[in-house]
């Protein structure tokens, strides 16, 4: 089978590398991948959203399978435009359609959505410019702090979190009338504040049957103990303590179970993974998002965890036969740290040559912003530059064995929080 992954970061190495593993696989080609990928994947000078030329490649080199890492191509209709040519009748694609994307690209969408299937959620309202006084009063029956979200993507920074009610004033004004995040600010949700811990849920589903891939717990904030600036991301552990049966048999009935019957009676055909972003508030999960991909850097602790091989389960997926797939997953926990360059997710320098002191076959390493230079040398090409990932008995050992792999990976103006999961030891 020949598969072609979209994509750039550790997330879709992580992706990568499992796929590699396939014996199913003949050939695997990435767009544009990154250094760590061009090691094992052949990577194609093609961007993410360059549909034309996905079309062309997938048609010239008898691709079989697309796997779509990030969002975005999701959002502007990939899919369904690789559909619309009969060429790919027979191209299995894991990724949804622009219908189904839109439970990540429309947060209003996302909000009805749940409202219409009974899925616990923060409550909400939506407003536009044409109502932005109503949204103001809206405001004032809600407590502290106030939670805006623009509607459409905002590459991550479309929410603000506010703990003073005129400021939620001015900036529901300055979302809605002078356009903040642009278009995607065009309309806004205002919802309640939810107090509790998060956690990412992930499914893979054919749009009738799913299967629940580990869940995972990631770290947003550059700074240790949750401070500073948000980031793509700096590290994640799975499984998470906290989310023992009683508590994931609730995500199952309450959450899972409701959003793929609620696509299906909407007659939304989705193949591919659903992201749920959860808040467990005193044992009771409830959604704060849904994304239509895999998390980052989250993928980077799930995927080492599964057993099964994983073209068979993306087979299933595309030929909606996933109930006769059971998902295999290690008893060992998986930590991952991210390796950043200094001054991210500001400005940041690039093109620091990276070394690599006594790795051996069973380190995981993802890259994410790398590449290779003339000589072939992995330089830094971003600011999340690689991930340094363990497995463990426990998350003691997984996160000791992660941090002793960072030690061994470096790059001048190396970076990375020292406290990955340990806000989590004792909470089992
Ligand atoms: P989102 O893009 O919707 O995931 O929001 C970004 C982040 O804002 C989430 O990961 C949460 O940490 C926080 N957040 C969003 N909505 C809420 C809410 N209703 N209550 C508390 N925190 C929230
Ligand atoms: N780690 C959160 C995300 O991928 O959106």
């Amino acid at each position: 089978m020949n598969i072609l992954l979209l994509g750039s970061g550790g997330r879709e190495h992580a992706i990568a590398r499992k796929i590699a593993d396939s014996p199913q696989l003949s050939k695997l080609y990435m767009a544009p991948g990154n250094g760590g990928t061009s090691l094992f994947c052949t990577n194609v000078n093609i961007g993410v959203g360059e549909f034309e030329k996905i079309n062309d490649f997938i048609q010239s080199n008898d691709i079989d399978m697309l796997v779509v890492g990030p969002e975005a191509p999701l959002a502007d209709g990939l899919v369904d435009y690789l559909k619309k040519d009969n060429t790919n009748e027979k191209l299995m694609v894991i990724g949804p359609c622009l219908e189904g994307a839109r439970l990540e690209s429309s947060k209003d969408f996302a909000k009805q959505f749940m409202v219409a299937n009974d899925i616990p959620t923060a409550r909400y309202r939506s407003f536009t410019s044409e109502n932005v006084e109503e949204g103001c009063r809206f405001l004032e029956t809600l407590n502290a702090p106030y939670v805006l979200k623009a509607d459409g993507l905002a590459a991550g920074k479309g929410v603000l979190i506010i703990e003073e009610l005129e400021e939620a004033k001015v900036q529901l004004k300055e979302m809605l009338i002078n356009s903040k995040f642009g278009k995607a600010s065009g309309t806004v949700v205002i919802e309640e504040f939810l107090s509790g811990i998060e956690l990412s849920v992930f499914i893979i589903t054919d749009g009738n049957n799913y299967v629940i891939l580990p869940e995972a717990k990631d770290y947003k904030r550059i700074g240790e103990k949750d401070t500073g600036l948000n980031t793509g991301g700096m590290g994640s552990i799975s499984p998470v303590p906290f989310a023992n049966q009683t508590f994931m048999q609730k995500v199952e009935d309450k959450i899972i179970k409701p959003t793929v019957k609620g696509l299906k009676n909407n007659n939304i055909d989705y193949c591919g993974f659903i992201f749920f972003g959860l808040i467990n508030c005193n044992g009771e999960p409830y959604v704060i998002e849904y994304n239509c991909r895999m998390g980052d850097p989250e993928t980077e602790s799930v995927f080492p965890r599964i057993n099964n091989d994983i073209i068979e389960v993306f087979k299933a997926a595309a030929n909606k036969t996933l109930d006769t797939i059971t998902i295999d997953i290690k008893k060992e926990t998986a930590a991952t740290v991210m390796l950043v360059a200094e001054g991210y997710p500001e400005k940041y320098p690039k093109g620091m040559k990276i070394s690599f002191d006594d790795i051996n076959e069973n380190d995981i390493i993802f890259h994410a912003g790398t590449a290779l230079d003339n000589d072939n040398n992995v330089v830094t090409s971003g600011g999340r530059v690689i991930t340094a990932t363990a497995l463990g008995n426990n998350l003691e050992d997984a996160l000791q064995k992660a941090y002793l792999l960072a030690e061994k990976i470096n790059f001048d103006h190396k970076y990375f929080r020292k406290d990955i999961g340990f806000d989590l030891i004792d909470l089992k």
